[in-house]
């Protein structure tokens, strides 16, 4: 058997869009301890009270001061050589191009979700990783979320079966925020977020199902609506078509409350989360007598309520340092975030379109069998 490669000691980062997520969840996580030690030591960001704030938060292992940039470009010429990787949480309809200009320079892109604005932009990202042998990896960070963790090992005990059909509601009672200094409701303007709510949650629903299924979608139908006067969407639902079963979505900024309900159901079973609560339900019996059910419920502390996500964030930037230690540079992670651009850009034109059903073209898969992983 092959031996895994250690993952990098050290890996040394600049961040850019130094914002909400990359203050309050990505920077502290680099903190804690993992196997890999992350060094920020530049930062780029448009707006300079928020340079002037990395200034006074980040302090690079070397105990010299942080580099401050007021442009990506400016630090990519800059830190020529002095970095291994860019972290790019800037607003959506940025990460193509930050994230382009750092693999043609040479660097690992660890980039927030979504990870583009639409499918082609997505498809433009993956296939340049692949080319200049860079790991692409996307923020998926809810598969992160102990509790998420605890549904993979129930559908890998085979507890419930195979699954063939999945739910998932994310209800927020508003948008989330952005940083005072910058434009805080850049969620809400289109030419920044590249869309609402499916653009926002969007991802980490799909991502989700998709792990849970084993497989990607082949068709999409969707209906979305907006209450004032922005012009994104603040509610959006789908239904989604899997080769092994069906799957349902409803996202929205207008709930009564802030919660997350995902229900997965096997042959043999069937998972319900709610928050940090799950509850299992598996048959035994049925074949020749009647069946029984044995129902367990446990509650998994994930800190749903920290927008932060500090520990999750953690767990995925081992993921981050150990695909760059095998050369995974456009993992199965990767292609699950252009995929869930796909499906995001195709639910758009279903709900413009009377939500009639969409086809989801199948060609993604194509670029991970033309050697995503170049190791
Ligand atoms: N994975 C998660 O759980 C999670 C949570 C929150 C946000 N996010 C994602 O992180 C990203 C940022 O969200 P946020 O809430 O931190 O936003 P934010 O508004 O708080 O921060 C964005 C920062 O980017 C800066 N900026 C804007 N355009 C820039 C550019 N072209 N170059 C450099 N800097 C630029 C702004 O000045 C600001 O400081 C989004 O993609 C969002 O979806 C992910």
């Amino acid at each position: 058997m092959t031996k895994s490669p250690t993952p990098p000691k050290t890996l040394r980062g600049a961040i850019v869009g130094f914002g909400f997520i990359s203050e309050r969840g990505h920077l502290p996580a680099y903190a804690l301890p993992g196997p890999t030690q992350f060094d920020i030591v530049a930062v780029a960001d448009t707006c300079e009270a928020r340079r002037e704030k990395a200034r006074r938060t980040i302090v690079p292992s070397s105990g010299e001061r942080v580099r401050v940039y007021e442009t990506h470009e400016q630090l990519l010429d800059a830190e020529r050589g002095r970095i291994d990787f860019v972290d790019v949480t800037t607003p959506p309809c940025d990460h193509a191009r930050i994230a382009l200009d750092a693999l043609s320079r040479g660097l690992h892109v660890l980039c927030e979700k979504p990870l583009s604005t639409s499918g082609s932009e997505a498809r433009a990202m993956a296939i340049h990783a692949r080319e200049v042998r860079r790991v692409l990896f996307p923020c998926h960070n809810y598969k992160h979320a102990p509790v998420i963790k605890a549904v993979r090992q129930v559908l890998d005990s085979g507890r419930i079966g195979s699954v063939q059909l999945v739910t998932l509601q994310t209800f927020r009672n508003t948008h989330a925020k952005g940083v005072d200094e910058w434009r805080r409701d850049w969620r809400r303007e289109n030419r920044y977020s590249g869309g609402g709510i499916a653009m926002d949650h969007g991802s980490h629903t799909f991502y989700l199902a998709f792990d849970w299924f084993g497989e990607f979608p082949t068709a999409i139908s969707a209906k979305m609506s907006a209450q004032g006067t922005f012009d994104t969407e603040d509610n959006f639902s789908c239904a989604l078509t899997f080769p092994s079963g069906t799957a349902t979505a409803h996202l929205s900024w207008t709930a009564g409350v802030r919660k997350v309900i995902y229900t997965i159901h096997g042959d043999r079973g069937a998972i319900r989360v709610e928050d940090d609560d799950v509850e299992v339900a598996a048959m035994s019996g049925g074949v020749n007598g009647p069946a029984a059910w044995e129902v367990t419920k446990q509650k998994v502390a994930s800190e749903w309520m920290d927008a932060s996500h500090v520990g999750w964030f953690r767990s995925l930037f081992n993921q981050f340092a150990t695909a760059i230690a095998e050369g995974d540079f456009f993992g199965k992670e990767a292609e699950a975030s252009v995929r869930c651009m796909e499906l995001i850009s195709t639910a758009y034109a279903s709900a413009r379109d009377r939500s009639i059903e969409r086809s989801l073209s199948p060609g993604l898969t194509g670029i991970a069998a033309r050697g995503g992983n170049l190791a």
